[in-house]
């Protein structure tokens, strides 16, 4: 009988999280907009916004903060954190790559594996293009290309079709519960990247990539979806 790993040829990255730690320069971006609006908020608050949207980030933000605007003023003020947050990534390296992420995607590509990248965020390109990795993927779908956000599966959808496959021959990898939750709902395999506590829906988590092999990770994946089954 075929095994998972016989199954999976494709492999899908989120970005923010699990290929670059551009969450921490969200958060700068996020802080400094919530103190010229006369209020703060902790790091702890700000993992609620892993994985949303631009527009969702900011009316969380607002919440918290008991701030009411209009449109316009939603418009304007999630332009402004965009420019900051454009300026704070514009000195990213391919140092900042997370520990261990570009190894294993080289093993999994030298074992044939299709790999492609999904983000919602609209600057995807230009962290890829910063720490060198414009080229490296066989396919990217960023906030650009998608109209429906996370839990909608739409931007793992688009990417498991741009590598020509069915996303039940695909693990997404992804740090977001709310992109989890999209990874299901779209018939993924999902692998959770940080706390499990954080990601209880998530098939299987690891913290990151570093001391992972590809063929190591994916026989206990594999044997993890056989002991659930
Ligand atoms: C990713 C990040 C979110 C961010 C969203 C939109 O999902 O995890 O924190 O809000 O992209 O990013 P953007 O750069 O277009 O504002």
């Amino acid at each position: 009988m075929e095994g998972i790993s016989e199954q999976i040829k494709g492999f899908i990255f989120n970005l923010d999280g699990v290929v670059v730690d551009t969450a921490r320069y969200h958060y700068i971006a996020w802080r400094r907009l919530a103190n010229q609006l006369g209020f703060d908020f902790s790091a702890v608050q700000h993992e609620e916004l892993r994985g949303l949207s631009r527009m969702a980030s900011l009316e969380k933000i607002l919440e918290w903060g008991d701030i009411y605007m209009t449109e316009a003023e939603k418009l304007h003020w999630s332009d402004v954190k965009n420019n900051w947050y454009v300026a704070l990534i514009s000195n990213l390296k391919p140092g900042d790559l997370l520990p261990g992420v570009l190894h294993f995607m080289r093993q999994a590509r030298e074992a044939g594996m299709k790999i492609a990248l999904a983000s919602a965020s609209k600057s995807a390109r230009q962290v890829l293009r910063s720490t060198r990795m414009e080229t490296f993927f066989d396919a990217i779908i960023d906030g650009n290309s998608t109209r429906k956000a996370i839990p909608d599966p739409e931007c793992y959808m688009l990417a498991a079709q741009a590598i020509g496959m069915h996303p039940s021959e695909c693990v997404i990898f992804e740090d977001a519960a709310l992109g989890v939750q999209a990874g299901l709902a779209g018939g993924f395999h999902v692998i959770g990247i940080g706390n499990p506590e954080y990601l209880p829906l998530a098939h299987f988590v690891i913290p990151g990539f570093e001391d992972q092999t590809y063929s190591g990770l994916l026989a206990r994946f594999s044997e993890s979806m056989v002991s659930h089954s």
